[in-house]
Order: structure tokens, then C-alpha cells, then sequence
């Protein structure tokens, strides 16, 4: 028996990035779990064809800027209940990647969560109701070989969800962080030999990020971890930074020398 998501009956909710991977499966499951959905992506083709098979609103364009067309799509002020930050951009490369890749990360992985949020606030605060759901990574609470720009806006993810929960939990709003490591998407075919050495050996289906989403719901719970064993990993890091960034080191090494 799954955790009480009843709330989620009727609900407007909006998923973003949701022309695929993670994203279509968080739309499939809220549309079958009887909430109203719209689908956004910057790929209008795919935003439509994912819209049209649950029966949803497609709403293509940039997740940053879509948030008042969402809105009217759902009925107008107060219509959006449940806001999935989802889109996200792969990010891969050193400290020399270029100052567009870096900049990019920062808009897509991060800046689109804040502009959502202060276009949502006035009204969840308002009604003392809303929910903020943010696709973050492990890489959020860990790191990720090969990819800092990736590594350090996630972690900024992190930041910013958990900042809006403590924030605002005592005025109704509510925020999940969802921190999976590999899941079988094409972020995860575009990561390369990196993706292939740590993610996908212990990679999930977008279906079962979906279910670990809905359990938290149910629960009231912040922090989502598909892969259970994330939470040991965040707690070595915390606890044992030095035997923790060896091991990392480790894996470094290891892509550098065979999997690259
Ligand atoms: N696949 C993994 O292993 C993995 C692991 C942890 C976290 N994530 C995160 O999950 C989220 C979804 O990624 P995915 O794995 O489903 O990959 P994906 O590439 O299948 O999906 C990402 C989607 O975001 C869309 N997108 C990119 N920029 C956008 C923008 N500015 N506005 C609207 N849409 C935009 C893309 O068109 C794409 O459809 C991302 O935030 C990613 O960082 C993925």
C-alpha cells in the first residue's frame, strides 16, 4: 500500500524538462495519481507528444519564463499547487570549461528554481499552501567526476531548496529535494565514460525517481534518495571530509586512467 498522495487529486501542478527522462516520468505519474498537469520543455515536439499521451497542457519554452503561461494554462492565480524544477543541464567539464557552459549551469540548475519560487511565493504564502519540488542529483549533496560546472550548480540547488524549506515550512509550504545518482536517460547516455564508470552501474529507471517522489509526498519528507546508500556517501562527506575526498580522488584517478 503506497504512502497517502490524495492531495494530489485535482492539484495544478507543473513539471519542467518534462520532455522526457525524469521529468515525463514525474508528469505520467502526478497525471495518474488524478492531478492536472502541464508539461513543459524547451523542445516543443517532445513537450506536445508528452502532453497529449497523459492528457496534459503542454507549455514549451524556457523553464525560467513560463511560469504566468503555466498559470493561465491552470486556471489562473492560485492554480499552480505543485512546482517540479526539474529541467537541468548536464553541465560536464573542468575549471576551464568554457564561461557559457558555467553560466548556463547556473541559469538552468539553479536560477530557473529562484525565478519559479519568486513567482510563486506571494501567492503560496498568501493561502499558506504550495509545493516546490526540486530535482537536484547527488551530485548535489556529493560531486560529480569530470563535470564542476554540473558538481557546483546542484549544489546550489541543494542550497536553495533546502533554504526554502527552512524558510517557509512553518507557512505552508512544503519542498522535496530529489537526489538520485544514475538514472537511464539521455543525461545519462550524454555523461559519457564518467556516467558509465559511476552512475551506471547502480542506475534506476526515471519510473522509480517518480516513485520515490510520491513516497516522500506521502511522508512529508525534504530529502528523496532513489539510491538509498546516497545517505552514507553525505554522511562520510560530512563526517570524514579527508578520507571521503580520497576516495573520490580515487574514482578520479580510476576515469583518468581507464574509462576515459
Ligand atoms: N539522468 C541522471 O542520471 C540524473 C541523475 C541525477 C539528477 N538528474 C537531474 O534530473 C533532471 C532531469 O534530467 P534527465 O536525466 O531526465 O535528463 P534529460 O536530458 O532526459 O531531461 C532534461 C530535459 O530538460 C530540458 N531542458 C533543458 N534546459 C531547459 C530549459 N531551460 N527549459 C526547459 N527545459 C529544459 C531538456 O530539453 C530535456 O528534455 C535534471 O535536472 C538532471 O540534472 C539526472
Amino acid at each position: 500500500m503506497g504512502a497517502d498522495t490524495s492531495a494530489l487529486q485535482g492539484a495544478g501542478v507543473v513539471v519542467t524538462g518534462a520532455g522526457g527522462g525524469i521529468g515525463a516520468a514525474l508528469a505520467r505519474r502526478f497525471a495518474a495519481e488524478g492531478a492536472r498537469v502541464v508539461v513543459n520543455d524547451l523542445d516543443p515536439v517532445r513537450t506536445k507528444a508528452v502532453a497529449e499521451e497523459i492528457g496534459a497542457i503542454a507549455v514549451p519554452g524556457d523553464a525560467s519564463a513560463v511560469v504566468d503561461e503555466a498559470r493561465e494554462a491552470l486556471g489562473g492565480p492560485g492554480s499552480i499547487d505543485v512546482w517540479c524544477a526539474n529541467a537541468g543541464l548536464s553541465s560536464p567539464g573542468d575549471a576551464f570549461a568554457d564561461e557559457d557552459v558555467w553560466a548556463a549551469a547556473w541559469d538552468v540548475n539553479v536560477m530557473a528554481h529562484v525565478r519559479a519560487a519568486r513567482a510563486l511565493l506571494p501567492e503560496w504564502l498568501e493561502r499558506g499552501s504550495g509545493r516546490f519540488v526540486s530535482t537536484v542529483s547527488a551530485a548535489g549533496l556529493l560531486t560529480m567526476i569530470g563535470a564542476a560546472p554540473y558538481s557546483v550548480s546542484k549544489h546550489g540547488a541543494y542550497a536553495f531548496a533546502e533554504w526554502l524549506s527552512l524558510t517557509y515550512r512553518h507557512r505552508g509550504l512544503k519542498v522535496h529535494a530529489i537526489c538520485p545518482q544514475g538514472v537511464r536517460t539521455d543525461m545519462l547516455t550524454a555523461a559519457g565514460s564518467a556516467g558509465e564508470l559511476v552512475l551506471a552501474p547502480t542506475a534506476i529507471e526515471p519510473e522509480d525517481v517518480a516513485d520515490a517522489l510520491l513516497d516522500a509526498i506521502g511522508a512529508d519528507r525534504f530529502l528523496v534518495l532513489p539510491h538509498p546508500e546516497v545517505a552514507g556517501y553525505y554522511r562520510n562527506r560530512a563526517t570524514d571530509p579527508e578520507r571521503w575526498l580520497g576516495t573520490m580522488n580515487h574514482v578520479q584517478r580510476a576515469w583518468e586512467t581507464g574509462a576515459r
